[in-house]
């Protein structure tokens, strides 16, 4: 078994948390730890709606969470029930969640079906007194995630969603230094997420298509901006303390022409109100530069997924030096010598600093779900973890829909929430 405490501790350790109130104010929903103590001999009762390939996954934390306890599973699927089955055998099966939101038993679901079911489900659980972990993204429309951010606020009742990375120790860290001024004035945050697959999954029989591969069909995904952009669009609004006001971008099927109705190609630009920029973009045809979010500052550039940063005071080699060493090396001995156009402005070859002393082991997932349990426990719903899941699920369901109608759409003002303040400035200039 995980010690769950220990692996608290060892994590705020490790950002240099304990005791500094900088980091709560970057990350206020790091609050959910604070009773951990007092509630040593609590339990929370589970039941997880749709033990698909995620579910069974977060499940895995849960069983080494000794607070926590799997009673019930629900899904549609029997070769799904089987997996989860052999994760938790003493768990009661439902193959409808309407039942099993009225088993008693049950204090919280994890809701992790395929995207056009969440909010359905999500409403539905909250009107049975339900605490909630949805994953990402929590709805299939903006109207959708509106509803459930508004259900969530009229019932008082836990809400969750499945952004890990708020819980992942390089990007609270990151954070902290970003808001303290350390990059400068922020004036991009680029993020792409780049594969090299179909994204498929086998299908034993050809009838479950579309129930299978959900991510690949518009009438149940908006495939890659709910699967991918989700995660990295969150980071703006954290990093910035602002939301962007409008998005632009394009999406296309270029290589995957196998069927699917979801954009294998996507670019999307989202522009604040100052006119800093947040740009996402995701090919699946090519995983060579993988995936980051670089936050560009006028003093630095933080890429919290590789956990490094990098001062701008380091300066490469000149052009015209480096010119002159590869023609002392005879490299150049046939090429005519090419004017001031050659001076290269390739990147830097600053190998930069850890934002931490080592890599985590964690991506925040595990940290994330222990600290569903404890708001399960105490009943606190920690500060702006909700209001975090529900912006990116908006960011990124208004930028699919931007690219479907070609052109450019502005965040709805129906759909803000007060808890931001949308006129801050960037925050090296707070
Ligand atoms: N946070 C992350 O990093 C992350 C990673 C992967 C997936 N996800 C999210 O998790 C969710 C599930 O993704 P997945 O890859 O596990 O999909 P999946 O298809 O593997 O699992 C979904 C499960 O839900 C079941 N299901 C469908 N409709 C149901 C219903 N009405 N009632 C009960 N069960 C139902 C399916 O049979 C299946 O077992 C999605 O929202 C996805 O975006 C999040």
């Amino acid at each position: 078994m995980k010690d769950t405490n220990i692996n608290r501790r060892e994590f705020l350790k490790n950002i240099g948390m304990l005791g500094a109130g900088a980091l709560m104010a970057a990350s206020p929903w790091l609050s959910a730890f604070s009773e951990v103590k007092h509630t040593q001999k609590e339990k929370c009762r589970l039941g997880i709606i749709g033990p698909g390939s995620r579910g069974r996954f977060l499940m895995e934390f849960l069983l080494q969470n000794e607070k926590a306890e799997i009673v019930a599973l629900c899904d549609i699927y029997q070769p799904s029930i089987d997996k989860a089955l052999e994760l938790v055998p003493n768990a009661k099966v439902y193959t409808d969640y309407r039942r099993l939101l009225e088993n008693s038993e049950v204090d919280a679901v994890l809701v992790t079906t395929p995207l056009d079911t969440h909010c359905q489900i999500v409403l539905d659980a909250f009107d049975a007194g339900k605490q909630v972990f949805c994953e990402k993204t929590i709805g299939f429309t903006m109207e959708e995630c509106y509803r459930i951010y508004q259900k969530h606020i009229q019932t008082g009742l836990i809400f969750f969603t499945g952004q890990q990375r708020l819980f992942d120790p390089r990007y609270i860290k990151a954070m902290e230094m970003i808001h303290a001024g350390m990059f400068g004035q922020i004036a991009a945050i680029h993020t792409f997420w780049n594969r090299n697959g179909d994204w498929r999954r086998k299908v034993p029989r050809p009838e479950l298509e579309r129930q299978i591969n959900w991510r690949l069909y518009r009438e149940h995904s908006k495939g890659l901006m709910t699967e991918l952009a989700c995660h990295q669009l969150q980071i703006g609004s954290w990093a910035l303390r602002k939301l962007p006001e409008k998005v632009m971008g394009h999406g296309a099927i270029t290589y995957w022409k196998d069927g699917r109705e979801v954009y294998d190609n996507v670019s999307t630009i989202y522009t604040f109100d100052d006119g800093v920029k947040m740009t996402f973009n995701s090919v699946i045809s090519n995983k060579f530069y993988g995936l980051e979010e670089q936050i560009l500052g006028s003093k630095g550039t933080v890429e919290p997924e590789k956990g490094r940063y990098y001062f701008e005071t380091i300066k490469p080699a000149p052009g015209f030096l480096q010119m002159i060493n590869e023609w002392e090396q005879s490299l150049f001995e046939t090429i005519p010598f090419a004017g001031t156009s050659w001076a290269p402005e390739t990147a830097a070859e600053n190998k930069g600093e850890l934002i931490l002393g080592e890599i985590p082991k964690t991506d925040g997932t595990s940290l994330l779900i222990d600290a569903f349990v404890e708001a399960v426990i105490t009943g606190k719903q920690p500060p702006r973890i909700a209001e975090e899941g529900y912006y990116a699920s908006m960011l990124c369901l208004l930028g699919d829909e931007a690219m479907q109608q070609e052109r450019t759409l502005y965040f709805p003002d129906e759909f803000k929430l007060n808890y931001l303040n949308h006129t801050a400035t960037n925050s090296a200039t707070v």
